[in-house]
């Protein structure tokens, strides 16, 4: 690598942020750890972190190409990505398509209702809280992002959803719903940070009707269904095919 790891700035559930020789480019390495339910449940699975970093370059690259900002730089090797340094809002912004999860354990919409406009939950970012469901009016007494800002981001998850259906639609895939965090650059500016992979979407198989097997992402690791590194694989494979040559970060 031409850019030079600096040391461990913090390491979360999936990933590793080293800092870098550049002031404003932090280094994720993605991990083969898998956790759900606030890591309760934990294992290893051999090639995660490389088809997840795979996944997330090429739809940094898609969602940039329709004028979406990211943090994404661009690819250091299989398993490593160069992103700008940004603060991450604590805020989890979840954009539904379609009613499961736990839309479905908390209200009785009935699974596989599809919700138009897609449903947006915003969650508090905080494993020792569960990562509470807030309300407009609780996200504004926590004071972590003015009004404008809240907005913003709404419109920008709205606009990743609104561009990743489709690209998923092309490649058969069916984009149920996913999980997004945002952060500011030294800029100033809001850009989609963190992953976007089969760890923080809901991907269901348009090839097949089968409830079990059309599951594409960490479903079906929650729900011990088994593989999941091959589901990833098809998740990756698919993408790859659309955008076969992601940029390297010189
Ligand atoms: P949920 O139905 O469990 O609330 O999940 C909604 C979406 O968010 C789903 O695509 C999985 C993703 N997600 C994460 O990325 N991280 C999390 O910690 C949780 C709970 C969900
Ligand atoms: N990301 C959470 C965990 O690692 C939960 C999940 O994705 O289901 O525990």
């Amino acid at each position: 690598m031409s850019v030079i790891p600096g040391p461990l700035l913090y390491e979360g559930k999936a990933k590793r942020v080293f800092a870098s020789d550049r002031e404003d480019v932090v280094l994720v390495e993605f991990k083969n750890d898998a956790t759900a339910f606030n890591a309760l449940k934990r294992e290893q699975l051999e090639d995660k972190g490389r088809l997840n970093c795979q996944i997330s370059a090429r739809l940094f690259e898609l969602l940039e190409r329709e004028g979406i900002p990211t943090h994404y730089l661009g690819l250091l090797d299989e398993t490593w990505m160069a992103v700008q340094r940004v603060e991450v809002i604590p805020l989890e912004v979840v954009l539904r398509n379609v009613a499961t999860g736990s839309l479905c354990k908390q209200t009785p919409i009935p699974a596989g209702t599809s919700l138009e406009p897609a449903l947006l939950d915003v969650y508090y970012k905080d494993d020792s809280l569960g990562d509470p469901l807030l309300t407009e009016a609780r996200l504004e007494l926590l004071q972590l992002v003015t009004r404008e800002r809240h907005r913003e981001m709404e419109t920008l998850a709205r606009r990743v959803n609104a561009a990743l259906i489709p690209f998923f639609q092309g490649l058969e895939l069916q984009l149920v719903d996913f999980k997004l965090e945002l952060g500011c650059n030294g800029q100033g500016e809001l850009l989609v940070a963190d992953e976007i992979s089969p760890d923080t979407c809901r991907l269901w198989d348009l090839r097949t009707q089968d409830p079990q097997a059309r599951i594409l992402d960490k479903d079906r690791f929650r729900q011990d269904l088994g593989g999941v590194i091959e589901a990833y694989g098809e998740v990756c494979k698919r993408v790859q095919g659309a955008c076969p040559n992601p940029r390297n970060y010189r």
